[in-house]
C-alpha cells in the first residue's frame, strides 16, 4: 500500500511511497508509449528487478567497467572532506542499490561524529532490503530509513532539521535525458535547504574504445542485463520474446555525447503482449533503445548545475581522470 510503513527490526524501515499496483500500470503506459511503435524505446528503470539488480552488481565488478572502481578511489581519497565540510546528520541517497560505496561515506560520516540517519531511495525493493539489514548489522547505532520510490515521477527527500547529505552516484544521471536532468536538478534544488549538499558522480568524455569496452564485456554480462528487460516484459505483462532472438547492441553516439544500449531483432518476428494484446512487428535487424548512458564535460556540468541554482564547491577525478564526483550546495551558500 502507498505510504505504508513497516519496520524490520528497529533500526530499519522501508517505506513504499508506490501503490501495488503502480509497476505494472506503468510498464504499461511505457510498453504502449514506447513499444507500440517504432523508434522504439524503452525507459532503463525496467532493468531492476532482483535478477536485474544483481546483474548491475557483477558488472560493476567486470575490469572493462571501470566507473565503480573510480568513483570508489575518489570516495576513498575524499569522504573525510566530504564529512567535515557537510556535517551531515543524514546521508540521502537517490539510486542507491546495494548502497556498497556509500559505506566509505558512512565511515566517514561515523568517524566526524555526526552521521544519525542513512535515507536510501529506490526503485528496486530487493535492493533496499538487502542493503539495509546488512547496513544495520555493520552500524550498530545507524538508523536506515528505505523509501521504494520512482525518481522519474516524484523525488521527496526525507525531512531533518539538520544538515543533508544528498547523494547521486555512480552516474546514474548519466541515464537521465537532457531535459529530464534539467528538471531533476531543478527539483533537488527546490527540495534541498540552504544547510543541505548535493554529492554527484558523473562519468566523463574519453577515449571511445574504453568507453565501448565498458558496455560490450568480454563475459556478456551487459548484455544479459540488457536483454533481462525482455524477461521483465514476459513476466510482468504476458509476453512471448524470444530472449535469445535479439542481440545487445551498445554504441557511443559521439554528437551526443553517450552510449546508448539497444537490443536488436535478429530476424523478422512477431511478438505478442497479451496483457496489452498488442502485437509487435520487428524486422531483421530493427532495433529498440533500452539506455542512454551520457558521458560528462566539466564546463557543461557546471553550467547545468548554475542553471538549477547550485555552485560547484568541489570538482575531484580519480587518478586516470575518468570519473567525476562534485560536491555542490545551494547558490549563494
Ligand atoms: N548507486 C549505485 C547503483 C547504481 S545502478 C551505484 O553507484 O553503484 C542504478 C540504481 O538506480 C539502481 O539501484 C536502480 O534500481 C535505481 N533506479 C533506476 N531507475 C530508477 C527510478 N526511476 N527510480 C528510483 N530508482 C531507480
Ligand atoms: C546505473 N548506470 C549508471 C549504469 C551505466 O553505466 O549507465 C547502468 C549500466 N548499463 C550498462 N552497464 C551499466
Amino acid at each position: 500500500m502507498a505510504g505504508e510503513q513497516y519496520a524490520s527490526g528497529q533500526r530499519f524501515t522501508l517505506e513504499h511511497r508506490l501503490t501495488p499496483d503502480y509497476f505494472v500500470t506503468r510498464l504499461r503506459e511505457d510498453v504502449l508509449e514506447g513499444l507500440a511503435d517504432p523508434p522504439r524505446s524503452l525507459p532503463p528503470k525496467w532493468f531492476y528487478d532482483a535478477r536485474g539488480s544483481e546483474l548491475f552488481e557483477e558488472i560493476t565488478r567486470l575490469p572493462e567497467y571501470y566507473l565503480t572502481r573510480a568513483e570508489q578511489e575518489i570516495l576513498d581519497a575524499r569522504a573525510p572532506q566530504i564529512a567535515l565540510d557537510t556535517a551531515a546528520g543524514t546521508l540521502v541517497e537517490i539510486g542507491a542499490g546495494s548502497s556498497r560505496k556509500t559505506r566509505t561515506l558512512l565511515d566517514a560520516l561515523t568517524q566526524a561524529g555526526t552521521l544519525e540517519r542513512y535515507a536510501p531511495l529506490d526503485v528496486s525493493t530487493s535492493a533496499l532490503v538487502e542493503a539495509g539489514e546488512a547496513l544495520c548489522r555493520d552500524y550498530p547505532a545507524l538508523h536506515v530509513t528505505a523509501t521504494v520510490t520512482d525518481f522519474e515521477t516524484e523525488l521527496v527527500l526525507p525531512h531533518s532539521d539538520g544538515p543533508r547529505l544528498i547523494a547521486f552516484l555512480g552516474s546514474t544521471i548519466g541515464n537521465f535525458t537532457p531535459v529530464r536532468r534539467r528538471d531533476f536538478f531543478t527539483a533537488l534544488r527546490a527540495a534541498m535547504t540552504d544547510q543541505d549538499t548535493f554529492l554527484l558522480g558523473a562519468d566523463l568524455v574519453k577515449d571511445a574504445d574504453v568507453l565501448w569496452r565498458a558496455y560490450n564485456d568480454s563475459r556478456g554480462v551487459t548484455a544479459a542485463f540488457n536483454k533481462n528487460v525482455l524477461h521483465v516484459l514476459n513476466r510482468e505483462l504476458d509476453a512471448d520474446f524470444d530472449v535469445d532472438a535479439f542481440d545487445h547492441n551498445a554504441v557511443w553516439n559521439a554528437g551526443q555525447d553517450r552510449i546508448e544500449m539497444w537490443l536488436r531483432s535478429r530476424l523478422t518476428q512477431t511478438i505478442k503482449v497479451r496483457a496489452l494484446d498488442l502485437t509487435l512487428e520487428f524486422g531483421d535487424g530493427e532495433e529498440m533503445l533500452t539506455e542512454i548512458s551520457t558521458k560528462f564535460r566539466r564546463e557543461d556540468l557546471v553550467a547545468e548545475l548554475a542553471r538549477a541554482g547550485f555552485r560547484v564547491r568541489e570538482w575531484w577525478t580519480d587518478s586516470a581522470r575518468r570519473f567525476a564526483l562534485l560536491l555542490a550546495a545551494p547558490d549563494g551558500r
